[in-house]
């Protein structure tokens, strides 16, 4: 019997070695050890053994046994350590090397352009108001000289929004950024120079027109302004935006806000204004900016002002449009600048 025992220990021994990995490991325990396995059968044998011998036999049966268990639990610390190393070498980071720099973006154009032409404003006493987005018809239209039902109105295809109606009318989506005039007089003591660029919303869209715009809206309003003060406003602004070569020009135009009115003019960047009957690029050496003027009487007077008092200028264009005509930039379709293409926008 007890050479049996020791037969066992050391067929255990020697399967041992040809072990290749943990599962087999275990199955040859199982196989030695188990419920089922070798050691059970041969103790089972012991039942027929006198009582003495059964003692002896008994202990040196545990011997061996734990002798197993610990030769098993060697080679199972010895598969584990293998696992771990093999672990750590597939899953190594090197946590010294330099991350790698994924790039960090930069403004959309038109929001560039907010920007820069905030502060071309800046250098010249014009503070930055914010008006509403939506806002009172009596802001957008009737305080600017446009009387409910006036068919001038029609120019600017209007968002109404379906709220019930309150003491200044409807409620719109402003149009343009004209509803800020009306409303800084309110809030603001003379001499005001303002400057709003805010988001615009009329019903039109094809490769000029967007449903959404920008528009930024300049006001001066004190004693004696005149035209020659709006005049030198936009020539410092067409320099200091477009470049120092470019003029502007006042072209007659009817507004209801403004009287006298005029349309902008800004000469060519592409032919100078010079060569115009060959320029692909403008009209007889001039492109069109956008709408100015003196602000008329009855604006003023909506302002809370004496139009006998005080006079002014202001002036509305679109952003998009100032941004495309800036000289080396060619966007030939205005819905470009909202496709949120990357492609597009990363190359500002
Ligand atoms: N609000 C006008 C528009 O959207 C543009 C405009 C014209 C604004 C003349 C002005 C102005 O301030 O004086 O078409």
């Amino acid at each position: 019997m007890k050479n049996d025992l020791e037969e066992l220990k050391n067929d255990f021994l020697k399967l041992v070695k040809e072990v290749g990995d943990r599962a087999q490991l275990e199955e040859l325990k199982n196989e030695f050890l188990g419920r089922k396995g070798k050691m059970k059968g041969l103790m089972k044998d012991m039942a027929s053994l006198a009582n003495e011998e059964r003692k002896v036999i008994g202990a040196f049966a545990n011997e061996i046994k734990e002798s197993i268990e610990s030769v098993f639990g060697e080679h199972e610390e010895r598969f584990a350590a293998e696992e771990e190393s093999t672990r750590a070498e597939r899953e190594w980071v090197d946590i010294s090397e330099p991350g790698r720099f994924e790039g960090a973006g930069h403004l959309h154009p038109v929001s560039q352009a907010i920007g820069e032409i905030t502060d071309i404003f800046a250098r010249v006493g014009f503070t930055a108001v914010r008006a509403p987005e939506i806002d009172w018809d009596y802001y957008a239209f009737e305080s600017l000289n446009l009387p409910k039902d006036h068919p001038a109105r029609d120019d600017w295809e209007t968002f109404f929004v379906d709220a019930p109606e309150g003491k200044k009318g409807k409620i719109v989506l402003t149009p343009h950024t004209s509803n800020s005039q009306v409303r800084t007089m309110e809030t603001q003591e003379p001499p005001i120079r303002m400057i709003n660029i805010g988001r615009c919303y009329r019903r039109q869209i094809d490769i000029t027109h967007v449903p959404m715009f920008h528009q930024f809206e300049g006001l001066m309003i004190d004693k004696g302004v005149s035209v020659t003060h709006l005049k030198g406003v936009l020539d410092y602004f067409a320099k200091t935006y477009f470049g120092p070569d470019r003029r502007t020009r006042l072209r007659p135009h009817h507004f209801r806000f403004t009287e006298p009115s005029f349309e902008v003019d800004i000469s060519c960047g592409a032919c100078g204004g010079e060569e115009h009957e060959n320029c692909r690029v403008c009209k007889a050496g001039w492109l069109e900016l956008g709408g100015a003027g003196m602000v008329h009487p009855n604006v003023i007077k909506a302002g809370g002002l004496d139009p006998d008092v005080y006079s002014g200028f202001a002036f509305g264009w679109g952003v998009e449009r100032t941004l495309m005509m800036r000289s080396g930039i060619k966007i030939g379709d205005i819905r470009t600048l909202y496709k949120n293409d990357l492609r597009f926008v990363k190359q500002f």
